[in-house]
């Protein structure tokens, strides 16, 4: 298992943000198998697990513990409609791979930077799906049950959320069941999915973390950040993007301190003139910095990440 332990490991270079310090150990597990192992050699609250890093802030100052990445568990298996995806598998991967088989259902996936066990535990969703329209059920590590599969049912999702968060639970694999369908009719979707998502979002040539804040309920976390005039701020290397108020973008050489407190400029101004506190859809990894702490009590007192 050592050859895929890195020590000290400099982050930033697998950050879709490009921000983040050394990470005292990271480990690369290829499959479940290896995955449980990791698991077992530390108590289950000194590790953390994460996909590809694309929905993470990790703090500039780096992190003193361990944590696992499951970018190497990659495996698909096909079987007739249904797909069982290790809980690494990259969401335009997965979606690519199910499209060329005629199977419809994970169109939306096309322009997610994430990876399928991330996408899973936050229900991801876009363009009109959800991960959980085609879920029928996750393989996931429970700290006090081990490997437990749970269903659709079971996984309790909601927007943005699923029993994953609520109870620590780490997805390893996800089985969908797919509907077939002409591949040109998949693919013509996938091509206005992806469209979609250049004229909305930022690519990643402009460091990014994808949508910042999630959507209060019934209302837009872009609509009302745009009202207070966010797109004119900016915290020292990051600025909102002007095209989307719930985007930071990475324009000049930003650090983590700066995105949480461009964070809190537009949380507080938001709640200022509307009364509402917005959550934060990313998650954080740090822990170093007193001053990003003080920032972290506040935007993340509803969801401890
Ligand atoms: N809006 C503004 N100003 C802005 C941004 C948006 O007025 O600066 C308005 C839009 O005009 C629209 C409404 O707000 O009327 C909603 O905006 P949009 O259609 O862009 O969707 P969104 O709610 O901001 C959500 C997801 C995205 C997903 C898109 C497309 C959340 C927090 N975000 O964005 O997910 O791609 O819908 O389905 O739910 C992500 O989570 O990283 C992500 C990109």
């Amino acid at each position: 298992m050592s050859e895929h332990l890195e020590k000290d490991f400099e982050i930033k270079k697998l950050t879709t943000f490009k921000i983040g310090g050394k990470i005292k150990e990271v480990y690369f597990p290829q499959n479940i198998d290896e995955l449980y192992e990791v698991l077992h050699l530390k108590a289950q609250n000194e590790l953390k697990v994460f996909g590809n890093l694309s929905n993470t802030l990790v703090s500039s100052d780096g992190y003193n513990g361990s944590i696992i990445l499951t970018t190497k568990m990659d495996n698909i298996e096909l079987s007739g409609t249904r797909v069982v995806a290790d809980a690494g598998v990259k969401g335009p991967k997965l979606s690519q791979f199910v499209a060329g088989k005629g199977l419809s259902g994970l169109e939306f996936m096309i322009g997610f930077p994430g990876s399928v066990g991330g996408e899973v535990c936050m229900n991801a969703s876009a363009n009109g799906q959800a991960i959980s329209d085609t879920l029928v059920c996750a393989t996931c590590y429970s700290p006090q049950k081990g490997i437990i599969k749970l269903t659709k049912d079971e996984l309790e999702f909601d927007y943005r959320t699923s029993r994953c968060q609520k109870e620590d639970l780490i997805v390893l694999q996800a089985e969908f069941e797919l509907s077939p369908k002409p591949i040109d009719k998949i693919k013509s979707q996938m091509e206005d999915n992806l469209a979609f998502r250049k004229a909305h979002q930022p690519n990643l040539t402009l460091p990014n973390c994808g949508s910042i804040f999630k959507n209060p309920q019934g209302d837009s976390a872009g609509r009302l950040l745009d009202s207070i005039g966010a797109k004119q701020m900016s915290f020292g290397g990051v600025k909102v993007w002007e095209n989307h108020a719930n985007f930071i973008v990475n324009n000049n050489n930003g650090t983590s301190f700066d995105v949480l407190s461009l964070m809190y400029k537009m949380y507080t101004a938001v709640k200022k003139e509307y009364n509402i506190e917005l959550e934060p859809e990313i998650r954080f990894l740090g822990g170093n910095n007193e001053k990003e702490n003080e920032i972290c009590q506040i935007l993340y007192q509803k969801t401890q990440k």
